[in-house]
Protein backbone atom coordinates (compact mmCIF):
# COMPACT_ATOMS: atom_id res chain seq x y z
CA UNK A 1 0.00 0.00 0.00
CA UNK A 2 1.22 3.57 -0.83
CA UNK A 3 1.37 6.60 2.07
CA UNK A 4 -1.75 7.45 3.61
CA UNK A 5 -3.32 10.00 2.05
CA UNK A 6 -3.45 12.05 4.97
CA UNK A 7 0.04 12.77 4.72
CA UNK A 8 0.03 13.33 1.40
CA UNK A 9 -2.91 15.77 0.89
CA UNK A 10 -2.61 19.36 1.06
CA UNK A 11 -2.37 21.25 3.70
CA UNK A 12 -4.96 23.77 3.72
CA UNK A 13 -7.36 21.29 3.27
CA UNK A 14 -6.72 19.70 6.66
CA UNK A 15 -9.45 21.87 8.27
CA UNK A 16 -11.75 21.98 5.98
CA UNK A 17 -15.46 19.27 6.87
CA UNK A 18 -17.06 18.93 3.09
CA UNK A 19 -20.21 21.35 2.66
CA UNK A 20 -23.46 19.26 3.10
CA UNK A 21 -25.91 19.99 0.96
CA UNK A 22 -29.90 19.97 1.72
CA UNK A 23 -30.58 16.09 1.11
CA UNK A 24 -31.23 15.44 -1.77
CA UNK A 25 -35.07 13.97 -3.13
CA UNK A 26 -33.53 10.66 -4.42
CA UNK A 27 -32.08 9.92 -1.38
CA UNK A 28 -34.68 9.76 0.73
CA UNK A 29 -37.43 8.31 -1.83
CA UNK A 30 -34.48 5.61 -1.64
CA UNK A 31 -34.38 5.60 2.30
CA UNK A 32 -37.96 5.02 2.61
CA UNK A 33 -39.16 4.03 -0.57
CA UNK A 34 -41.78 6.84 -0.45
CA UNK A 35 -42.91 8.15 -3.73
CA UNK A 36 -43.76 11.50 -3.26
CA UNK A 37 -41.26 13.96 -1.86
CA UNK A 38 -41.82 17.86 -0.71
CA UNK A 39 -38.06 19.36 -0.99
CA UNK A 40 -38.10 22.68 1.23
CA UNK A 41 -34.47 22.31 1.78
CA UNK A 42 -32.39 23.93 -0.78
CA UNK A 43 -34.42 26.89 -1.87
CA UNK A 44 -34.54 26.46 -5.30
CA UNK A 45 -37.58 27.88 -6.90
CA UNK A 46 -40.59 25.42 -6.17
CA UNK A 47 -42.55 26.72 -9.43
CA UNK A 48 -39.35 25.12 -11.73
CA UNK A 49 -37.35 27.01 -14.83
CA UNK A 50 -39.09 28.94 -17.00
CA UNK A 51 -41.43 26.92 -19.83
CA UNK A 52 -39.38 28.66 -22.51
CA UNK A 53 -35.79 27.90 -21.10
CA UNK A 54 -36.97 24.24 -20.80
CA UNK A 55 -38.25 24.36 -24.35
CA UNK A 56 -34.87 25.83 -25.64
CA UNK A 57 -33.06 22.75 -23.84
CA UNK A 58 -34.96 20.28 -25.50
CA UNK A 59 -33.66 22.21 -28.81
CA UNK A 60 -30.41 22.52 -28.20
CA UNK A 61 -29.76 18.89 -26.78
CA UNK A 62 -28.40 18.11 -30.22
CA UNK A 63 -25.63 20.24 -29.85
CA UNK A 64 -24.30 18.92 -27.11
CA UNK A 65 -21.51 17.24 -28.76
CA UNK A 66 -20.13 20.25 -29.21
CA UNK A 67 -17.70 22.65 -26.88
CA UNK A 68 -19.91 25.44 -25.63
CA UNK A 69 -19.01 28.71 -26.56
CA UNK A 70 -16.09 29.69 -23.80
CA UNK A 71 -17.05 32.87 -23.76
CA UNK A 72 -20.53 32.91 -23.24
CA UNK A 73 -21.03 35.57 -25.67
CA UNK A 74 -24.83 35.93 -26.52
CA UNK A 75 -25.95 35.41 -22.32
CA UNK A 76 -22.98 37.92 -20.98
CA UNK A 77 -24.85 40.40 -23.90
CA UNK A 78 -27.98 39.40 -22.68
CA UNK A 79 -26.80 40.24 -19.25
CA UNK A 80 -24.68 43.51 -20.11
CA UNK A 81 -28.24 45.19 -21.94
CA UNK A 82 -30.30 43.45 -18.50
CA UNK A 83 -28.03 45.26 -16.56
CA UNK A 84 -27.00 47.82 -18.37
CA UNK A 85 -23.14 47.51 -18.14
CA UNK A 86 -20.71 46.04 -20.64
CA UNK A 87 -19.98 42.33 -21.36
CA UNK A 88 -16.57 43.15 -20.14
CA UNK A 89 -17.89 43.62 -16.79
CA UNK A 90 -19.35 40.43 -16.34
CA UNK A 91 -18.02 36.86 -15.97
CA UNK A 92 -19.98 33.79 -16.04
CA UNK A 93 -19.48 31.19 -13.39
CA UNK A 94 -20.40 26.95 -12.88
CA UNK A 95 -22.80 28.34 -10.47
CA UNK A 96 -22.23 32.13 -8.16
CA UNK A 97 -20.26 29.84 -5.95
CA UNK A 98 -17.52 29.19 -9.01
CA UNK A 99 -17.20 32.92 -9.65
CA UNK A 100 -16.49 33.44 -5.53
CA UNK A 101 -14.25 30.70 -5.65
CA UNK A 102 -12.18 32.25 -8.52
CA UNK A 103 -12.60 35.42 -6.97
CA UNK A 104 -11.17 34.24 -3.26
CA UNK A 105 -8.44 32.05 -5.20
CA UNK A 106 -7.48 35.42 -7.27
CA UNK A 107 -7.06 38.03 -4.92
CA UNK A 108 -5.51 36.45 -1.73
CA UNK A 109 -2.19 34.73 -0.96
CA UNK A 110 -1.49 32.40 2.31
CA UNK A 111 -2.12 34.66 5.43
CA UNK A 112 -4.39 36.65 4.41
CA UNK A 113 -7.74 37.45 6.21
CA UNK A 114 -11.13 37.73 5.11
CA UNK A 115 -13.76 39.02 7.15
CA UNK A 116 -17.05 37.52 6.56
CA UNK A 117 -20.82 37.25 8.62
CA UNK A 118 -21.99 34.42 10.78
CA UNK A 119 -24.00 32.47 10.42
CA UNK A 120 -23.94 32.23 6.80
CA UNK A 121 -22.86 30.30 3.47
CA UNK A 122 -20.75 27.37 4.50
CA UNK A 123 -18.42 28.06 1.25
CA UNK A 124 -16.45 31.00 2.14
CA UNK A 125 -15.09 29.78 5.14
CA UNK A 126 -14.51 26.59 3.25
CA UNK A 127 -12.96 28.56 0.20
CA UNK A 128 -10.90 30.47 2.73
CA UNK A 129 -9.31 27.31 4.08
CA UNK A 130 -8.25 26.30 0.55
CA UNK A 131 -6.72 28.95 -0.03
CA UNK A 132 -4.89 29.33 3.23
CA UNK A 133 -6.72 32.39 4.28
CA UNK A 134 -8.11 33.17 7.55
CA UNK A 135 -11.54 33.57 7.72
CA UNK A 136 -12.52 36.42 10.28
CA UNK A 137 -16.37 35.49 11.54
CA UNK A 138 -18.16 38.07 12.74
CA UNK A 139 -21.28 37.49 14.55
CA UNK A 140 -24.69 39.08 13.07
CA UNK A 141 -26.60 40.38 15.85
CA UNK A 142 -28.83 38.38 18.18
CA UNK A 143 -31.77 39.32 15.49
CA UNK A 144 -29.16 38.29 13.08
CA UNK A 145 -29.18 41.52 11.84
CA UNK A 146 -26.31 42.71 10.01
CA UNK A 147 -23.43 44.84 12.11
CA UNK A 148 -21.70 46.22 9.49
CA UNK A 149 -19.71 48.98 12.21
CA UNK A 150 -18.89 45.78 14.02
CA UNK A 151 -17.59 44.06 10.93
CA UNK A 152 -15.29 47.16 10.02
CA UNK A 153 -13.69 46.95 13.47
CA UNK A 154 -11.98 43.62 12.60
CA UNK A 155 -10.37 45.38 9.64
CA UNK A 156 -6.51 44.87 9.95
CA UNK A 157 -3.36 45.03 7.73
CA UNK A 158 -3.84 41.72 6.68
CA UNK A 159 -7.55 42.31 5.61
CA UNK A 160 -7.87 41.58 1.75
CA UNK A 161 -11.41 40.81 1.47
CA UNK A 162 -14.46 41.13 3.32
CA UNK A 163 -17.38 39.51 1.99
CA UNK A 164 -21.19 40.26 2.20
CA UNK A 165 -23.69 37.83 1.83
CA UNK A 166 -27.07 40.08 1.25
CA UNK A 167 -29.63 38.97 1.78
CA UNK A 168 -27.65 36.18 4.27
CA UNK A 169 -28.44 32.24 4.39
CA UNK A 170 -29.39 30.87 6.43
CA UNK A 171 -30.46 34.06 8.32
CA UNK A 172 -32.80 35.34 5.79
CA UNK A 173 -31.56 39.48 7.01
CA UNK A 174 -30.48 42.11 4.76
CA UNK A 175 -28.25 45.21 4.67
CA UNK A 176 -29.80 48.35 4.69
CA UNK A 177 -28.42 51.36 1.13
CA UNK A 178 -27.87 53.46 4.21
CA UNK A 179 -25.79 50.99 6.28
CA UNK A 180 -24.13 50.05 3.07
CA UNK A 181 -22.89 53.55 1.86
CA UNK A 182 -21.59 54.50 5.17
CA UNK A 183 -19.36 51.20 4.68
CA UNK A 184 -18.02 51.19 1.43
CA UNK A 185 -17.01 55.23 2.52
CA UNK A 186 -15.79 53.91 5.39
CA UNK A 187 -13.30 50.85 4.86
CA UNK A 188 -9.71 51.20 3.06
CA UNK A 189 -9.26 51.29 -0.39
CA UNK A 190 -6.97 47.95 -0.56
CA UNK A 191 -9.91 46.14 0.49
CA UNK A 192 -12.05 43.99 -1.75
CA UNK A 193 -15.56 43.39 -1.23
CA UNK A 194 -17.71 40.60 -2.42
CA UNK A 195 -21.37 41.37 -2.86
CA UNK A 196 -22.96 37.75 -2.91
CA UNK A 197 -26.48 38.06 -3.97
CA UNK A 198 -27.78 35.31 -4.63
CA UNK A 199 -31.64 35.58 -3.60
CA UNK A 200 -31.72 39.25 -4.77
CA UNK A 201 -34.54 39.18 -7.00
CA UNK A 202 -36.38 37.75 -4.05
CA UNK A 203 -35.99 41.17 -2.10
CA UNK A 204 -39.00 43.11 -0.97
CA UNK A 205 -37.81 45.70 1.02
CA UNK A 206 -36.99 48.98 -0.64
CA UNK A 207 -34.54 49.57 1.52
CA UNK A 208 -32.18 47.02 0.21
CA UNK A 209 -28.98 48.02 -0.55
CA UNK A 210 -27.33 46.12 -2.94
CA UNK A 211 -23.54 46.75 -3.72
CA UNK A 212 -24.20 46.79 -7.72
CA UNK A 213 -24.63 50.76 -8.24
CA UNK A 214 -20.96 50.89 -6.36
CA UNK A 215 -19.32 48.75 -9.06
CA UNK A 216 -17.85 50.96 -11.02
CA UNK A 217 -15.94 52.96 -8.39
CA UNK A 218 -14.91 50.43 -5.97
CA UNK A 219 -12.46 47.20 -5.97
CA UNK A 220 -16.07 45.22 -5.79
CA UNK A 221 -17.57 41.83 -7.12
CA UNK A 222 -21.23 41.19 -7.02
CA UNK A 223 -22.41 37.82 -7.45
CA UNK A 224 -25.60 36.31 -8.91
CA UNK A 225 -27.50 33.18 -9.84
CA UNK A 226 -29.67 31.57 -11.93
CA UNK A 227 -30.00 28.72 -9.21
CA UNK A 228 -33.09 30.53 -7.08
CA UNK A 229 -35.18 32.70 -9.35
CA UNK A 230 -34.53 31.62 -12.06
CA UNK A 231 -35.13 28.45 -11.54
CA UNK A 232 -31.95 26.29 -13.28
CA UNK A 233 -30.18 25.31 -9.93
CA UNK A 234 -29.49 21.56 -11.82
CA UNK A 235 -27.73 23.32 -14.66
CA UNK A 236 -25.41 25.51 -12.76
CA UNK A 237 -24.91 29.13 -14.07
CA UNK A 238 -24.40 31.94 -12.29
CA UNK A 239 -22.30 35.41 -12.81
CA UNK A 240 -20.12 38.05 -11.44
CA UNK A 241 -20.23 41.82 -11.93
CA UNK A 242 -17.37 43.95 -11.60
CA UNK A 243 -15.15 46.48 -12.91
CA UNK A 244 -13.27 45.35 -16.45
CA UNK A 245 -10.41 44.99 -14.50
CA UNK A 246 -11.34 42.91 -12.06
CA UNK A 247 -13.19 40.58 -14.24
CA UNK A 248 -9.47 40.50 -16.33
CA UNK A 249 -7.72 39.17 -13.26
CA UNK A 250 -10.59 36.00 -12.90
CA UNK A 251 -10.46 35.60 -16.38
CA UNK A 252 -6.86 34.24 -16.24
CA UNK A 253 -8.01 31.31 -13.49
CA UNK A 254 -11.71 30.49 -15.40
CA UNK A 255 -11.76 26.84 -16.41
CA UNK A 256 -12.22 26.93 -20.03
CA UNK A 257 -16.06 25.43 -21.13
CA UNK A 258 -16.35 26.05 -17.20
CA UNK A 259 -20.53 26.77 -18.26
CA UNK A 260 -22.33 24.18 -20.57
CA UNK A 261 -24.03 25.16 -23.93
CA UNK A 262 -27.56 24.01 -21.89
CA UNK A 263 -26.90 26.29 -19.10
CA UNK A 264 -25.57 29.12 -21.32
CA UNK A 265 -28.77 28.70 -23.52
CA UNK A 266 -31.24 27.91 -20.33
CA UNK A 267 -30.15 31.21 -18.60
CA UNK A 268 -30.62 33.64 -21.81
CA UNK A 269 -34.43 32.13 -22.33
CA UNK A 270 -34.83 32.37 -18.75
CA UNK A 271 -33.39 36.10 -18.34
CA UNK A 272 -35.61 36.82 -21.18
CA UNK A 273 -38.80 35.63 -19.53
CA UNK A 274 -39.08 38.01 -16.92
CA UNK A 275 -42.58 37.33 -16.48
CA UNK A 276 -41.79 34.61 -15.04
CA UNK A 277 -39.72 35.73 -12.77
CA UNK A 278 -42.39 38.06 -11.94
CA UNK A 279 -44.96 35.57 -11.23
CA UNK A 280 -42.44 33.35 -8.93
CA UNK A 281 -41.34 36.55 -6.92
CA UNK A 282 -45.52 37.07 -5.99
CA UNK A 283 -45.68 33.29 -5.35
CA UNK A 284 -42.88 34.01 -3.07
CA UNK A 285 -44.23 36.87 -1.63
CA UNK A 286 -47.95 35.91 -0.83
CA UNK A 287 -46.66 32.11 0.42
CA UNK A 288 -43.96 33.69 3.11
CA UNK A 289 -46.77 35.41 4.47
CA UNK A 290 -48.85 32.58 4.71
CA UNK A 291 -46.07 30.75 6.61
CA UNK A 292 -45.53 33.38 8.61
CA UNK A 293 -48.96 33.37 9.62
CA UNK A 294 -49.40 29.45 10.15
CA UNK A 295 -45.68 29.06 11.67
CA UNK A 296 -46.52 32.11 14.40
CA UNK A 297 -49.91 30.33 15.32
CA UNK A 298 -48.33 27.13 15.74
CA UNK A 299 -45.62 28.76 18.47
CA UNK A 300 -42.86 28.56 15.85
CA UNK A 301 -40.05 32.34 15.90
CA UNK A 302 -39.44 33.34 12.02
CA UNK A 303 -37.34 35.74 11.40
CA UNK A 304 -37.77 38.57 8.56
CA UNK A 305 -36.58 37.05 5.70
CA UNK A 306 -35.87 38.79 2.11
CA UNK A 307 -35.23 35.39 0.46
CA UNK A 308 -37.07 32.44 -0.70
CA UNK A 309 -36.84 30.86 2.48
CA UNK A 310 -37.25 31.34 6.48
CA UNK A 311 -35.45 30.51 9.41
CA UNK A 312 -37.09 29.28 12.08
CA UNK A 313 -36.80 28.81 15.90
CA UNK A 314 -38.74 26.10 17.53
CA UNK A 315 -39.41 26.28 21.80
CA UNK A 316 -37.68 22.61 21.54
CA UNK A 317 -35.14 20.74 19.70
CA UNK A 318 -35.66 20.65 16.13
CA UNK A 319 -34.16 17.69 14.75
CA UNK A 320 -37.01 15.40 15.78
CA UNK A 321 -39.25 17.37 13.76
CA UNK A 322 -36.90 17.15 11.11
CA UNK A 323 -36.65 13.73 11.06
CA UNK A 324 -40.73 13.02 11.60
CA UNK A 325 -41.23 15.36 8.65
CA UNK A 326 -38.55 13.42 6.32
CA UNK A 327 -40.46 10.58 7.75
CA UNK A 328 -43.64 12.29 5.80
CA UNK A 329 -41.62 13.10 3.22
CA UNK A 330 -40.81 16.84 3.67
CA UNK A 331 -37.26 17.58 3.57
CA UNK A 332 -36.49 20.79 5.19
CA UNK A 333 -32.79 22.14 6.73
CA UNK A 334 -31.33 21.93 9.65
CA UNK A 335 -28.99 24.46 10.37
CA UNK A 336 -26.37 23.05 12.96
CA UNK A 337 -23.66 22.75 10.06
CA UNK A 338 -24.20 26.85 10.23
CA UNK A 339 -23.59 26.64 13.72
CA UNK A 340 -27.03 27.78 14.77
CA UNK A 341 -28.31 26.15 18.10
CA UNK A 342 -30.42 23.22 17.77
CA UNK A 343 -33.64 24.42 18.00
CA UNK A 344 -33.30 26.39 14.65
CA UNK A 345 -34.07 24.82 11.35
CA UNK A 346 -34.90 26.65 7.58
CA UNK A 347 -37.19 26.21 5.36
CA UNK A 348 -37.27 27.15 1.58
CA UNK A 349 -40.73 28.30 0.57
CA UNK A 350 -42.42 26.16 -1.51
CA UNK A 351 -45.95 26.59 -3.47
CA UNK A 352 -49.28 26.78 -1.41
CA UNK A 353 -50.05 23.22 -1.58
CA UNK A 354 -46.38 22.41 -0.27
CA UNK A 355 -46.49 24.65 2.63
CA UNK A 356 -49.93 23.42 3.74
CA UNK A 357 -48.77 20.16 3.68
CA UNK A 358 -45.92 21.37 5.66
CA UNK A 359 -47.91 23.32 8.26
CA UNK A 360 -50.33 20.21 8.42
CA UNK A 361 -47.56 17.81 9.90
CA UNK A 362 -46.06 20.20 11.99
CA UNK A 363 -49.25 20.51 13.52
CA UNK A 364 -49.45 16.97 14.10
CA UNK A 365 -45.77 16.32 15.24
CA UNK A 366 -45.76 19.91 17.41
CA UNK A 367 -49.00 19.00 19.68
C1 LIG B 1 -25.87 32.83 -0.30
C2 LIG B 1 -25.67 31.89 -1.42
N1 LIG B 1 -24.76 32.16 -2.34
C3 LIG B 1 -24.54 31.35 -3.36
C4 LIG B 1 -25.23 30.17 -3.49
C5 LIG B 1 -24.84 29.22 -4.57
O1 LIG B 1 -25.49 29.41 -5.69
P1 LIG B 1 -25.05 28.76 -7.06
O2 LIG B 1 -26.02 27.66 -7.30
O3 LIG B 1 -25.17 29.91 -8.01
O4 LIG B 1 -23.64 28.27 -6.97
C6 LIG B 1 -26.20 29.83 -2.55
C7 LIG B 1 -26.92 28.55 -2.68
O5 LIG B 1 -27.61 28.08 -1.84
C8 LIG B 1 -26.41 30.69 -1.48
O6 LIG B 1 -27.30 30.41 -0.54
Amino acid sequence: MGKKIEKLVKESLKNITPYVPGKPIEELKRELKLKKIIKLASNENPLGASKKAVKVIKEKAKEIFRYPDSSGFYLKKALSEHLNVFPENIILGNGSSEVISMFIRAFTNPGDEIILPYPSFLIYRILSYENMVNPVEVPLDEDFSYNLEKMKKFITPRTKIIILCNPNNPTGTYINKYQLEKFLKEIPEDILVLSDEAYFEYVEEEDFGSCFPYIKKKNLMVTRTFSKIYGLAGLRIGYGIARKEIIEVLEKIRPPFNTTTLAQEAALAALQDQEHVKFSFINNSREKKYLFNQLGKLGIQCYPTQTNFILCRLKTKATPIIKKLEKNGIIIRGVKPFGLGDKFFRITIGKREENRYLIKNLKIFLK
